[in-house]
């Protein structure tokens, strides 16, 4: 008798527990990597699917979202943005360059990008213009891959230096677990007070199936500094050692192709071919808190191969 009267309880918190699962599982239908994304349970087998906005493509939302398809998907929701005004023509810094992108079936840029006038260009594999503008008859023989990124970073006065060797360590695990960028692809970390260099490097050949491409680790990354992060749920950059926060003031970042551009009326020296493009991450605040301990500064800052870059920094920022 006391047994069954034990027992009812413990049944209905059994079925509570069914219920609540399920309806968690209807609501828990979101791309974790990818927020701009429209997901549904509505397939057969009731599996959860995301497809990209814009382009409505199937995204496996356990890795990252090639920039291809963000950025098309960044174009798509701007469009719908019509009922807000433009402060003035001239006040837009950040879009400039963008455009809405040309994908191929895996997601990658298509070597040609056209905008919706007659006006095209040729692309690197991180969508960045790698040639003069032309007419409809231009072409683009293959993607060109860009095998090495570097990312430069100017940081706020602190008290004191940050560890070069536990910046190091943070933002390797960084981009690690938060971009799943297997570790190789970081060949290293420079750091001379304010200025923070991140080298990130891939070729074709070192790139295997389901490896994240660094272009993608790289605009994952400039997002999130932005405070844009991409990510569902997930805070903003949030890179801690211990103690004191580090506010990013200005990125930079260097896109290096395996083939030199082809720009007409360019002044690069042979040994800048493999040189680009630099686009300026303009921030609003200093978004992102790495916090990091200890003093002494490394004494090692490579400037590597930058010199003449200068003269590219009008360049589009996507
Ligand atoms: C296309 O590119 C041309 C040349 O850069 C520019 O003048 C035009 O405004 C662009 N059109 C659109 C729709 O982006
Ligand atoms: C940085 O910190 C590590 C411990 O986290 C220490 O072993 C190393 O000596 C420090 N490096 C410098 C340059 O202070
Ligand atoms: C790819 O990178 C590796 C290591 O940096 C290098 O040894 C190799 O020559 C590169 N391959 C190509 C095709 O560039
Ligand atoms: C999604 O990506 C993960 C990680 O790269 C991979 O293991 C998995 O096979 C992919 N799933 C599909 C359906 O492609």
């Amino acid at each position: 008798m006391a047994r069954g009267s034990e027992l009812a309880p413990l049944i209905l918190l059994l079925l509570l527990a069914v219920v609540t699962r399920f309806c968690v599982a209807q609501t828990d239908c979101k791309c974790p990597t990818n927020k701009m994304t429209v997901c549904s349970s509505e397939s057969p087998g009731g599996a959860c699917q995301c497809r990209a906005i814009g382009s409505q493509v199937l995204v496996n939302c356990s890795t990252l979202t090639s920039k291809c398809l963000l950025l098309k998907a960044r174009m798509s929701a701007q469009k719908s943005g019509r009922t807000l005004v433009k402060p003035s023509e001239h006040a837009i810094v950040d879009n400039d360059g963008l455009y809405d992108p040309d994908c191929d079936d895996k997601g990658h840029f298509k070597a040609r990008q056209c905008n919706q006038t007659s006006v095209c260009w040729c692309v690197n594999s991180v969508g960045v213009r790698r040639t003069d503008k032309g007419d409809l008859s231009l072409r683009c023989d293959e993607l060109v891959r860009t095998h090495h990124i570097l990312i430069e970073l100017s940081h706020r006065p602190t008290n004191r230096a940050f560890n070069h060797s536990d910046l190091d360590s943070e933002l390797r695990r960084l981009f690690k677990e938060r971009y799943q960028l297997r570790p190789n692809f970081l060949s290293a970390v420079h750091y001379e007070e304010p200025t923070i260099q991140i080298e990130l490097r891939q070729n074709a050949s070192q790139k295997s199936l389901g490896d994240v491409d660094i272009a993608d680790a790289a605009y994952y990354f400039e997002r999130d500094i932005k405070g844009e992060s991409l990510f569902t749920g997930l805070r903003g950059l949030d890179v801690q050692v211990r103690g004191e926060p580090l506010h990013v003031e200005r990125t930079l970042i260097y896109y290096l192709d395996e083939k030199p551009p082809q720009f007409s009326m360019k002044r690069l020296t042979a040994g800048l071919i493999a040189v680009i493009v630099v686009v300026v991450v303009a921030l609003v605040a200093g978004v992102v808190v790495l916090v990091i301990t200890n003093r002494r500064k490394s004494g090692k800052y490579r400037k590597v191969e930058l010199k003449e870059l200068g003269e590219m920094r009008s360049e589009p920022s996507l």
